[in-house]
């Protein structure tokens, strides 16, 4: 299924030159809800089965690396009621991509602080993560507590110790140093930045590895932003000229 089918549909998108990895801050559930009178929390319901929906399709498509943010370091501030809410969304989706994985041949990461989430959540993010680890399709990334500031903070954290116990020499410490104490070691820098919900702002996400990608603002909230939108970001990343400071 999928790939011939999808091809013939859309008009316009370079199959041969799809950017390997995109990002996707999943941002305006909580407008697409109040707009329609109902509580924000129906928004992220909503929304994730969304993710479900557009991460087969890039899958299908043939994205490598799919990184999303589901939830910042920042999120914490928000209504007792709605942090549980999507603690107890993340839950249900990551017990159900645990058998969608395999199936799917998804490769699936979870990048972001570990300490304060639920024991409930951290085991089975570990189980997704380690029933997944041989599959050859599309990488997903799933930023869940995750702040790039933190993500930094805690590279020169572990960096420094290593200057201390002398296993890392100071004078030859590198960008690439830095690259590998990162949740993304190993991933490709994102190619394609995609941010719905019409804010034009990072929040926190990815400040490292989005210093050349290319964005795609869009004014659909993320409930609304389907697989022809996601066609609308790649046709245009794909008119782009990147230059990486070049000429
Ligand atoms: C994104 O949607 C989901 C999370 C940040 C968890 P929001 O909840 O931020 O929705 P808006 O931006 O308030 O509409
Ligand atoms: C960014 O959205 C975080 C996620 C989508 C997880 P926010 O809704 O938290 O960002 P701000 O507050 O508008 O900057
Ligand atoms: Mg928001």
């Amino acid at each position: 299924m999928g790939i011939f089918k999808k091809k013939s549909e859309v008009q316009g998108v370079d199959f041969n030159a799809l950017p390997e990895h995109i990002a996707i801050i999943l941002d305006g559930n909580g407008r697409w809800a109040k707009r329609r009178g109902m509580p924000r929390t129906a928004g992220h319901a909503v929304g994730s089965e969304n993710f479900r929906k557009i991460a087969t399709y890039c899958n299908d498509i043939g994205i490598k690396y799919l990184t999303v943010y589901a939830f910042s370091t920042e999120n914490w501030k928000r209504p007792e009621d709605e942090v549980s809410t999507i603690m107890s969304l993340l839950e249900k989706y990551i017990l159900e991509a645990i058998e969608e994985v395999t199936k799917k041949n998804l490769r699936l990461r979870f990048w972001g602080r570990r300490d304060n989430l639920s024991k409930n959540i951290i085991e089975l993010m570990e189980k997704a993560e380690k029933k997944s680890e041989e599959m050859t399709g599309m990488q997903v990334n799933v930023c869940l507590n995750y702040g790039a500031r933190d993500e930094i903070t805690g590279a020169v954290q572990k960096i420094a110790s290593g200057v201390l116990d002398g296993s890392i020499d100071a004078a030859s410490i590198t960008e690439e140093t830095i690259g590998e104490n990162l949740y993304s070691f190993g991933a490709p820098d994102p190619d394609l930045l995609i941010r719905p919900g019409g804010e034009m702002r990072l929040s926190n996400f990815l400040l490292w590895q989005l210093a050349y990608s290319e964005m795609f603002f869009s004014d659909k909230l993320w409930p609304e932003f389907d697989e022809r939108e996601l066609d609308r970001a790649i046709i245009e990343y794909q008119k782009r000229n990147r230059r990486f400071g070049g000429i």
